[in-house]
């Protein structure tokens, strides 16, 4: 690809472009549907910290480390690392990093959109007044009803794959960067009115306590893994979107602050959602741990209970579809930019083509509940494997493979160049990426695979260790191997 060099790069039109898309990328259905019920599955407090620890110490530094790829290589996540690659001088062979994740983001996409399907289903629910059942099993029975009919769902989750690829297939500034310009304050200002209308619920206190009273000794190795997972997912990370968005970043902004900024709006919004939802949930004295289904099952029937409750239930669900919408953008813009770049079609075309291959796997995660439920492999479904398969799989080691390309592959020179930090910060980037992140991100998969038990509240001290030790190893070495 000679050509594609003479043209000037896409880039975001406005001052907050990249901030509101990022934003909008990592704030999703991970926040309000995921996070909440996972939360509730993994004991609460005990998962929360995890969660936080995993975003701190992986997740910040690994999409730093994304939007330096983005903003250096100028384009998809293959041609970027390809180019990285061939700036340092090392194989494009690494480029293989960007083909994962490209099919992660793509592969998210295809369970996502049923789940975004549900959201949508919701709001014209409560519009038509389908809501309003007397109790837990009828909302259990009605969300089973939506689900067990494949033209109902198959319909809902077709409606979101079209509106992805329209607001795909307009461009990134006209369509992109248009839609989050005025969906993402819009999520913001719902989120808000659900915070202060649970505030008054009369559970706030046992949500709050739910959420935040940690304890060390809690933690299990599911949610260590778990918690690993979906903080990569939370913040997007790993599945070509940031660093896509990365690579339509203006020279000169700052790459930290940017990043520091998403990860934090990612997190308040999360925890916003939990403390909307909990309280709710404890104020009618429902069961926090009733999984997937406890957005679209305990929570409708907690708002029927309770005053302006179905006012309520729509701001909660339009929020939800805004959401997941400004999401579902990002997981396929980086093989459409992809595919840009290397055929001849026009973003249009492309996204008919894509949208189309989308929806025929889609359609498989759509029957995983209805005629499909019993197509199973080892007791799950497609869509269950979707989940699994990219959650726990691809996104951590995607990021384990970030964080070694940035912390030993690519040259530390243009990398510094390109993030712009200098002295102690930039050296704890290096470090966390080259340390910390590895050493983490491994011992978290060999406690998944059996190898042997992390257990946080007695082991921390040989965590450090390890890592201190290998920090003096590995920059002993390259400081011999500069020498020499
Ligand atoms: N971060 C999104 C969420 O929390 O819902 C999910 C996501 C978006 C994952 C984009 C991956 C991605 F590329």
């Amino acid at each position: 690809m000679t050509t594609q060099q003479q043209v000037k790069p896409t880039l975001w039109a406005g001052r907050w472009g990249f901030v509101l898309a990022a934003t909008g990328s990592a704030v999703g259905l991970g926040n309000i549907w995921k996070f909440p019920y996972m939360t509730g599955e993994y004991g609460g407090a005990a998962f929360v910290l995890v969660y936080l620890m995993c975003i701190v110490a992986l997740g910040v530094p690994i999409m730093m480390a994304e939007i330096v790829f983005g903003r250096r290589g100028r384009g998809s996540p293959v041609d970027a690392l390809k180019r990285l690659a061939r700036e340092s001088q090392r194989s494009e062979l690494w480029s293989l990093v960007g083909w994962v994740a490209m099919l992660c983001g793509f592969l998210i996409l295809c369970f996502y959109v049923v789940v975004a399907g549900w959201a949508f289903s919701y709001v014209w629910k409560t519009l038509s007044g389908g809501l309003g059942l007397p109790s837990v099993e009828a909302y259990g029975a009605l969300f089973e009803a939506t689900n067990s009919n494949v033209w109902t769902l198959g319909g809902w989750s077709t409606l979101v794959t079209v509106l992805t690829m329209v607001i795909v297939g307009r461009g990134v500034q006209e369509g992109i960067e248009k839609s989050v310009n005025w969906m993402m304050p819009g999520l913001v200002l719902l989120l808000a009115i659900m915070i202060v209308y649970a505030a008054f619920s009369g559970g706030f206190k046992e949500g709050v306590n739910f959420l935040f009273a940690f304890d060390f000794s809690k933690i299990s190795s599911e949610a260590l893994l778990a918690g690993l997972g979906h903080a990569f997912f939370t913040l997007s990370l790993a599945s070509g979107a940031i660093l896509t968005y990365g690579a339509y970043l203006p020279a000169g902004r700052s790459i930290a602050q940017t990043t520091l900024l998403v990860a934090f709006c990612d997190t308040v919004v999360a925890l916003m959602a939990g403390l909307a939802i909990f309280p709710i949930i404890f104020a009618n004295g429902m069961d926090p741990s009733s999984g997937p289904g406890l957005i679209f099952m305990s929570l409708p029937l907690a708002f029927d209970q309770m005053p302006f409750g179905s006012i309520f239930a729509l701001v909660f669900f339009v929020m939800l579809s805004l959401a997941a919408l400004t999401s579902s953008i990002s997981m396929v813009e980086a093989t459409i930019s992809f595919l840009e770049t290397h055929t001849p079609y026009t973003r249009g075309r492309l996204s008919i083509g894509v949208g189309f291959v989308l929806w025929i796997i889609s359609l498989f995660a759509v029957m995983s509940f209805n005629v499909g439920a019993d197509w199973k492999a080892l007791g799950m479904t497609v869509f269950d494997w979707l989940d699994y398969i990219t959650s726990r799989w691809m996104m951590p080691l995607g990021g384990l493979m970030t964080a070694i390309l940035a912390g030993y592959i690519f040259n530390a020179d243009s990398l510094r160049d390109e993030i712009g930090l200098t002295g102690m910060a930039w050296r704890l980037w290096r470090f966390l990426l080259r340390y910390v992140t590895p050493v983490c991100i491994i011992m978290i998969f060999l406690d998944a695979l059996g190898w042997f038990t992390l257990d946080l509240s007695h082991q921390w001290y040989w965590i450090v260790a390890i890592i201190a030790a290998l920090a003096l190893l590995g920059e002993t070495l390259s400081r011999r191997h500069a020498a020499g």
